[in-house]
């Protein structure tokens, strides 16, 4: 079975390694959720892949602060702000998985717009700003 979520460098790619890389991790886990979903597989097992996903969002949105801090990014504040709104959301969806022991439906919704919308139209701001500053 292909996976549900595909890195596609075209589209993904920020030319910036390291971010790069964590998103492909982060995209890796997104899959694992979805496949063991689809699978049928048991509360326990899903929820300890999503507890992952959720320990290695804060990580990573953890990195790319630090990375924007030190290409001196100037919209780092308000990136921190939706890397905060979207780490909420992570915890409402885990929240309502715990209560209701079913994964919402728009889960998969909501990791495509992460995906196509977060890293496409807001990482890419920060992606920009070090080419340009490699540039001058
Ligand atoms: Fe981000």
């Amino acid at each position: 079975m292909s996976d549900f979520f595909q890195w596609d460098p075209a589209k993904l790619s920020l030319h910036v390694p390291e971010m790069d890389n964590e998103h492909q991790v982060l995209i890796s886990k997104m899959n694992k959720v979805h496949s063991l979903h689809a699978s049928g597989a048991s509360h326990a097992n899903i929820a300890l892949a999503l507890d992952d996903l959720v320990r290695y969002t804060s990580k990573h949105f953890a990195d790319e602060e630090a990375y924007m801090e030190r290409i001196g990014f100037p919209g780092l504040r308000v990136h921190k702000g939706v890397h905060r709104q979207l780490m909420d959301r992570l915890a409402d969806y885990q929240r309502t998985f715990q209560t209701t022991r079913k994964l919402p439906d728009d889960l998969f919704v909501f990791f495509k717009m992460w995906l196509s919308a977060h890293i496409c139209g807001i990482d890419a701001k920060y992606a920009l700003h070090a080419q340009q500053a490699k540039a001058g």
